[in-house]
């Protein structure tokens, strides 16, 4: 034992009594020594923080002259194509101002940050970058001169995107007119103000590794959907829940996000197929934003106005195989239960609702989404029904109007109280999608009160 621990004798001599003596009258000046050290210890740390904090707030102009890029007519196509299926326009051109200029506010849970000016103007814009510069903000959220973007830019999703992806972005975008419009400041409170923090954020949630998937496959058409969806559709940013820190829950993948005040639901495949969802329905919904189970509102219309419409048939195809899997789940029929005790809702549903949805919710064709086995109506919380009742769903138009018109429904906040909301809700949840009627009047009276919170006009 003591051959192979020589240091074991010395340990196991008994304690010197006297050694206590001198050690007590040392510690005082070795204290004020280590709260010395500690003290020059935080003030390096905190002087490192402030350059670092300076570099990565600093909007660093690329020291040389306005890019040229030539592109071939075949790349400025690829370019724009790709730049839809990342959605760009979505936060980049805020219909004010001239296309990619930026302007539009996105509002984050720690304040509100603006889209920047994406066109080649050389200062105003990204004129001046590179490249290589353009590839690192987009996949890495590093401005030139190390500058931190916040990640309400969706690099955590578009990290993956190829190369040469990227690169034909960037030169749609550099033979875009050029903008002279100023971007606006992030309002960001202290410390969030502080870009350098990303830094620890993107530590967390910027991994290497492949973004989740939520549906099962192999197939070439299954991993092309794959990168359509997790990377450049960035789906997972709206549909995914989020942690405290703001990023996206890879346990969770796809199954369901409240960033807005409408949910974005779960879209997972068994999620899809157990609110009737099959493959032609959703290529519907993601090439015309209107199919059997549904129309799109809310902040998923957007997505397809300006995004998955323009997706070529291939494409389309690979996003539905994406997200139902190789093998996808049959679409489970509604469920019919005992509505018996629904009356109340019932004739609120006859004088507001039928004379648009049809008296059994079965819709007309192209211009009223038919509510019976509607994928909103069979949604198990009840949020976007509810809200959809309370605030209604405005008409879309000039450039925003999508492929499908739709009429837009009205808001009746001001006609139904928070029970009749709740009888309603559950009359339409019970007869037309087969969920249980547990919509409450409190329920109903917190959704009023979140609509008025988010300052939500009510559509007329
Ligand atoms: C969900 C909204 C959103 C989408 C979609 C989006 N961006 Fe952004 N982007 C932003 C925001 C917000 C900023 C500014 C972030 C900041 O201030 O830190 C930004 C910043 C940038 C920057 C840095 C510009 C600068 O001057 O610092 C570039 C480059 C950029 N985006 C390119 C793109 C491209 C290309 C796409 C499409 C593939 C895209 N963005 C899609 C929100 C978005
Ligand atoms: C004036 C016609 C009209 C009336 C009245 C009306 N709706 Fe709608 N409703 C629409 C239209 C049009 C849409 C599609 C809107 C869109 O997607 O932009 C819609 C959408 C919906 C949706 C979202 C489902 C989906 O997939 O689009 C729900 C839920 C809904 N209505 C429920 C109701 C209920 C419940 C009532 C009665 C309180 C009602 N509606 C009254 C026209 C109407
Ligand atoms: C900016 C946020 C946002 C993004 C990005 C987004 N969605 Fe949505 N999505 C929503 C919201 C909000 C709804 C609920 C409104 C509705 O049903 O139209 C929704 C609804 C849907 C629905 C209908 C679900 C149902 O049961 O009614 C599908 C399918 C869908 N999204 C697919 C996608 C796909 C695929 C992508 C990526 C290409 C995507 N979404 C990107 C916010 C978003």
């Amino acid at each position: 034992m003591s051959a192979m621990n020589p240091h074991s004798a010395p340990l196991e001599s008994p304690p010197q009594p006297h050694a206590q003596q001198p050690r007590a009258s040392a510690t005082r000046p070795r204290r004020r020594h280590l709260l010395r050290n500690a003290a020059v210890l935080i003030l390096v740390l905190l002087v490192l923080f402030a350059i670092a904090a300076i570099m990565g707030n600093r909007h660093v102009l690329p020291d040389r002259e306005p890019q040229k890029v030539q592109v071939t007519p075949q790349q400025l196509k690829q370019g724009e194509y790709l730049a839809r299926m990342g959605d760009c326009a979505a936060c980049h051109s805020s219909g004010k101002a001239p296309a990619f200029a930026g302007g539009t506010p996105l509002e984050t849970g720690f304040g509100t940050v603006f889209g920047t000016n994406i066109t080649p103007d050389p200062d105003l814009g990204i004129g001046r970058w590179s490249a290589d510069e353009f590839y690192k903000a987009v996949t890495n959220g590093t401005a030139p001169g190390g500058r931190q973007l916040y990640p309400a830019m969706p690099y955590a999703s578009y990290h993956r995107m190829k190369r040469e992806d990227a690169d034909l972005i960037y030169g749609y975008l550099m033979n875009q007119p050029a903008a002279a419009t100023p971007n606006q400041k992030p309002q960001m409170p202290f410390p969030f103000n502080l870009r350098v923090l990303m830094l620890g954020w993107k530590m967390l949630y910027l991994r290497g590794d492949e973004l989740p998937t939520a549906s099962q496959g192999q197939s070439a058409e299954w991993q092309r959907g794959r990168y359509l969806g997790n990377v450049m559709g960035h789906c997972a940013e709206c549909h995914t829940p989020r942690s405290a820190l703001g990023g996206m829950e890879k346990s969770h993948w796809l199954a369901g996000g409240t960033l807005g005040l409408f949910s974005a639901p779960g879209i997972t495949a068994g999620q899809l197929a157990e609110r009737g969802w099959s493959a032609e329905s959703l290529e519907q919904f993601l090439r015309r934003g209107y199919s059997a189970s549904g129309s799109a509102f809310d902040e998923m219309h957007p997505v397809i106005a300006n995004s998955t419409q323009y997706l070529s048939d291939a494409d389309a195809r690979a996003m539905v195989t994406f997200l139902l899997g190789d093998a996808p789940p049959p679409p489970q029929p509604v469920a019919p239960i005992d509505t018996t005790s629904l009356a109340a809702g019932r004739s609120h549903y006859m004088a507001l609702c039928a004379s648009c949805h049809g008296s059994e919710g079965l819709g007309r064709q192209l211009t009223m989404p038919p509510l019976h086995g509607n994928s909103t109506v069979r949604q198990a919380d009840g949020r976007n029904l509810v809200l959809s009742i309370l605030v209604g769903l405005p008409r879309r138009t000039g450039e925003q109007a999508g492929p499908t018109t739709l009429p837009g429904m009205p808001g009746f906040a001001h006609e139904l109280d928070d029970q009749a909301v709740a009888d309603l809700a559950n009359y339409v949840r019970g007869q037309m999608g087969g969920q249980r009627a547990d919509i409450t009047a409190a329920r109903a009276a917190e959704l009023r009160g979140a609509a008025k919170k988010a300052d939500r006009a009510i559509a007329p």
